[in-house]
């Protein structure tokens, strides 16, 4: 493996140098895998659609897998694409404001552009056929329902004659959090800010035949919240009891008083079954109810660093007879501190909290404690259902409650006690990370040692991180390992939607971009070894005797299956499953030349940057291979190891090898000749000084060919391209025209004040090697 020349003079740019470091292993929260773009596309594990124009604006996604189908709102248009590889036949249907709208908009001192357009923001199911859409319609909210056909039809339309307003459905604007759930009859749930100014924040239901409810205009309800997700939770076998609940964030007074106020983070909860109250509450939420969602880590000397600022939540519904967990995003909202968490909540922990004591104070001026008084019958935030119509307690609708519970509830919405996380702290926190974090998926997957809930994360700059986070048991922190960081979308762009079909084995991905289609797991990238595919600890793969493969549990009988998600030890699970590679001896020797008092670079690129990697010399004639010793002059860096001035001593063969959970593979081994100054001016005579004029037709006339044969020595038949480059840098000193090209062609990273030898030897040795190139061995020979 020669090294490339470009490595080179990168490296001497000053990049990526590690000082004299004699191993490198950079933490577990480094990916063990980065996979771009252009890998992603080439290997089939990504399908992008940006839409027929290059950008669809995305603001909302429906995954529709009972007719595979994923449903996109865009700008002025909805999206219709069958869940198959390559997106065939995408259907459209352009839907901009009515007549009139975008004028009255920009009137109103609106954005033309990003403002006074129909911004699609809600999609969800009406009926068998039907979808609801509803757009920000230039600022004037407006819905209308689409028809979608049935299940193996691919039609999409628009009903001209369903749109109506869509006030209280869909927010005025097109960026403003917002959260929305439908539920069957027709009724959609919202949680966002209803008028025109953006001031009013509100939980509204509408649709279906029951009269519209809506949260009370009261400020200790919502505070400026930030809605993030809604989705309908049944409780028990009784449908009666099911909840619709909201997760958000809020802007509330300081609990100490003064004039501060902070961020925390909510669920919220009505019945589905509110009707409003009779005299009291009529057609607001009579069973609204929230508490607080804590994601903190005990820090030294118990103050806690919290993450109040929620991002995103994920349910993962369980096998029956389980909890659901709620898993929940949060970040940091202080100005100079930017991390990010992970947390998950057992729904029954969140119930529990519901069914403790009430917050309560006797002032704005007084602190919050539990209300200690008599709670009235039925307690409030409790749906009508059998435990409330029993025999003498004629308690059948809210309409029902009397106006003392209605009142409570009113005064009394916020619970006591916070909702914690399970095992008091979250699965996963991240700091100084470059990116933020925008969006969280969970996939729980079986493995041979155990389940796991594998994490995807959508970041701000279009990828995807793919995390497990295992739990060590007790109060121990769990161990985080980033599996894979897929960049899906070329250019930066924060990942807004996130959708994932276990049945499919995809993840669906959106942005403002597009949408891509991500296949959750290609086990074949992780390499041809067993010790590779036990390395990468992917609870998707297996090593299952001749390739690294999707583990399905259901299969696993059938053969023996390599796998240890806990441990990652190759050296266990890949006995006797020897791979070329694995020995240090197996792997050839390529020979690499370098000129003494040059620099020269020995590339090794590890497939995992989690693995430390060593260099071992073992010199002619000695006994066995030595490390080699790093100082100013021998650099260890993340591409391979540098020598700024190479040394006849350094000939040798050099093994670069990595260790990974104990595990030693070696990487490349090259044996390094070092062409000795005197050698190399047979081959070129001495520069010409200054004073004299380089000599006409120059030194290859009177050494014809040697010194073609040899420069292509020096870098390797297969590089014969790069001759041209080469002779560049190995020939001319460091003038203004030289450095000129010298920097095009290192991406603008030059190496300021490296000498390179003579400029004008370097022209003329250039324009040598391409005329030998370009003639007939004949015409050679006659030179
Ligand atoms: C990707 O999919 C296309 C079309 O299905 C196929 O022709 C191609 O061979 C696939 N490439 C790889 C690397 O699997
Ligand atoms: C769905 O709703 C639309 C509009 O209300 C109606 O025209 C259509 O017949 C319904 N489809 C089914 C299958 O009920
Ligand atoms: C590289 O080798 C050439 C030929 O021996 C020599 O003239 C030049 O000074 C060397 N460059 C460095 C940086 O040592």
């Amino acid at each position: 493996m020669a090294p490339s020349a470009w490595a080179i003079c990168w490296l001497l740019g000053g990049l990526l140098l590690h000082g004299g470091s004699s191993g490198t292993s950079p933490g577990p929260s480094v990916p063990r895998l980065r996979l771009s773009y252009r890998d992603l596309l080439s290997a089939n594990r990504s399908a992008i659609f940006l839409g027929p124009r290059g950008s669809l604006n995305l603001q909302a996604m429906y995954l529709d897998e009972y007719r595979d189908r994923l449903f996109l709102g865009g700008l002025d248009a909805l999206y219709s694409l069958r869940l198959d590889q390559a997106w065939p036949d995408p259907r459209e249907v352009l839907w901009p404001p009515q007549p009139g709208q975008r004028e009255e908009c920009v009137q109103k001192g609106r954005d033309p552009l990003t403002e006074c357009a129909n911004f699609v923001r809600v999609l969800q199911p009406h009926n068998r056929t039907h979808l609801l859409a509803c757009g920000t319609g230039a600022f004037q909210p407006t819905c209308a329902l689409i028809t979608v056909g049935h299940r193996g039809e691919h039609v999409l339309h628009l009903e001209p004659g369903s749109v109506e307003s869509g006030r209280g459905r869909c927010p005025h604007e097109p960026s403003r959090p917002f959260a929305s759930t439908f539920v069957a009859g027709g009724e959609l749930y919202t949680g966002l800010t209803a008028d025109f100014l953006g001031r009013e924040a509100v939980i509204f239901r509408s649709g279906g035949r029951r009269p519209a409810l809506r949260s009370d205009s009261d400020q200790s309800l919502l505070h400026e919240p930030r809605f993030v997700m809604a989705a309908r939770i049944p409780e028990n076998s009784d449908q009666d009891n099911d909840k619709v609940y909201f997760f958000f964030s809020e802007t509330v007074p300081s609990p100490d008083g003064g004039s501060n106020y902070v961020t925390v983070s909510r669920v919220g909860r009505v019945c589905v079954n509110d009707a409003g109250g009779q005299r009291v509450l009529v057609n607001k939420w009579s069973t609204f109810l929230k508490a607080r969602l804590v994601c903190s880590v005990p820090g030294p000397g118990g103050a806690e660093t919290h993450f109040d600022q929620l991002e995103d939540v994920f349910l993962l519904w369980p096998k029956v007879g389980k909890s659901l967990e709620v898993y929940a995003l949060f970040s940091t909202v202080s100005a100079v501190f930017q991390g990010f968490a992970v947390c998950v909540y057992h729904m029954a922990d969140i119930w529990e909290v519901f069914n403790g004591p009430f917050a309560h104070r006797d002032g704005p001026q007084h602190q919050w404690g539990p209300y200690v008084g008599k709670v009235p019958f039925p307690r409030p935030g409790v749906c009508p259902s059998k435990m409330t119509a029993q025999p003498g307690r004629p308690f059948g609708s809210t309409k029902d409650y009397p106006d003392e519970v209605l009142q409570f509830a009113r005064a009394h919405p916020l619970m006591f006690w916070p909702v914690r996380p399970q095992h008091g702290r979250p699965v996963l926190v991240k700091t100084h990370l470059a990116q933020q974090l925008h969006q969280i998926v969970v996939d729980r997957v079986e493995a041979e040692d155990g389940t796991y809930d594998v994490i995807f994360l959508g970041t701000d700059s279009g990828s995807v991180l793919k995390v497990i986070a295992l739990q060590a048991g007790g109060s121990a922190e769990p161990e985080e390992v980033v599996l894979e960081e897929l960049q899906v979308f070329k250019v930066p762009t924060p990942i807004t939607e996130m959708e994932i079909s276990v049945k499919r084995q995809m993840l669906y991905v959106g942005s403002r971009l597009g949408v891509a289609q991500l296949r959750l797991h290609q086990c074949e990238t992780y390499g041809t070894a067993c010790a590779e595919c036990c390395l990468a600890r992917d609870p998707y793969c297996a090593w299952d005797g001749a390739s690294c493969t999707h583990y399905r549990p259901s299969l696993g009988k059938r053969r023996f299956r390599r796998q240890d998600i806990r441990h990652g030890n190759p050296v266990l699970q890949c006995l006797g499953q020897s791979q070329e590679g694995e020995a240090v001896g197996l792997v050839a020797a390529t020979t690499v030349y370098g000129t003494e008092h040059n620099s020269t670079f020995l590339e090794c690129l590890p497939k995992s940057p989690q693995a430390a990697v060593h260099w071992l010399l073992q010199r002619p004639g000695d006994e066995g291979p030595d490390q080699v010793k790093t100082d100013e002059r021998v650099l260890h860096t993340e591409r391979g190891l540098l020598f700024r001035r190479l040394s006849r001593f350094d000939a040798g063969t050099y093994t670069c090898t990595t260790l990974e959970h104990g595990f030693s593979q070696t990487v490349v081994r090259l044996a390094l000749v070092v062409i000795v100054a005197s050698q190399l001016d047979n081959v070129f005579p001495p520069e010409p000084k200054p004073e004299e004029p380089p000599a006409r037709g120059g030194l290859a006339s009177t050494r014809p060919k040697a010194w073609y044969k040899d420069i292509l020595q020096l870098i390797g038949f297969a590089n014969l391209p790069r001759v041209d480059e080469y002779c560049e840098r190995v020939w001319c000193r460091g003038t203004m025209e030289c450095s000129g090209s010298f920097r095009s062609r290192s991406r603008g990273k030059q190496a300021k004040g490296k000498s390179w030898a003579g400029l004008e030897l370097g022209k003329k040795m250039k324009s040598r090697v391409h005329a030998e190139h370009n003639r007939t061995p004949r015409e050679v020979e006659a030179t």
